[in-house]
């Protein structure tokens, strides 16, 4: 499963890239706005420090307003995918931009019907909520299982990017059902390391190793 960091905070993706698993970059709008600093600018700075997928997300409403948006978001650097929410217009673009060669992220995605028009119109990446549907009271994970079992009954390419991670237990559970992708934010990322009994043994350990000195 790839791991993205879900965040416009550079300094944060700055952190986990050391870590070397980083496969790629997810913002929004909201994300975005957290920086305080242009789309455009933050987008770039993440495109040289994260070698992979970087989403950058319209914020148009009409798929011809999608699209110019869109096509000035993928002149900032190769790797960006162009993030469109999944409204009518918002799939009409990502059938444009599939023809185009241009990598796209349908995002907003809260059913099993809605992953499958996005995979139709060649979708790279469909990103169902899990933590906004938890949120509610549904099965966030349980969405991620059926578009898993639709994608494969059908021979669908497009990646399961299982968005809205709350705790490390989701992406445990994105893992074993086959998602393809999580992104999460760099709080959870950092919280995958965690352990007490790492913590304990180390701690034995070293201080076993320090006894061995002293003799
Ligand atoms: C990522 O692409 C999504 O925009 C993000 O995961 C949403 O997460 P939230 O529900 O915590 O805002």
């Amino acid at each position: 499963m790839k791991f993205f960091l879900d965040t416009g905070i550079v300094e944060e993706i700055r952190e986990a890239a050391k870590w070397g698993f980083v496969d790629g970059v997810t913002t929004n709008p909201s994300l975005i706005a957290q920086t305080g600093r242009s789309q455009s600018e933050v987008i770039k700075e993440i495109c040289d420090i994260i070698d992979g997928p970087i989403s950058a997300e319209v914020i148009s409403t009409t798929t011809e307003e999608m699209i110019q948006e869109g096509q000035e978001l993928a002149k900032i650097h190769p790797n960006v995918v162009i993030k469109l929410p999944l409204t009518e217009d918002g799939i009409a673009a990502c059938k444009v931009f599939s023809s185009e060669g241009i990598k796209t992220n349908v995002t907003l995605c809260f059913s099993v019907n809605q992953a499958l028009l996005a995979a139709k119109n060649g979708a790279t990446y469909i990103s169902p909520f899990v933590g906004r549907l938890d949120d509610i009271g549904h099965d966030g994970m349980g969405l991620i299982q059926e578009i898993r079992a639709l994608y494969d009954n059908y021979g669908f390419n497009t990646q399961i990017l299982a968005a809205s991670i709350r705790h490390s237990q989701h992406v445990r559970d994105a893992a074993l059902v086959g998602s393809d992708v999580a992104t999460m934010p760099y709080k959870v990322m950092k919280l995958l390391f965690k352990h007490p009994l790492t913590d304990i043994g180390l701690e034995k350990f070293l201080a076993d190793h320090q006894k061995s000195l002293n003799k």
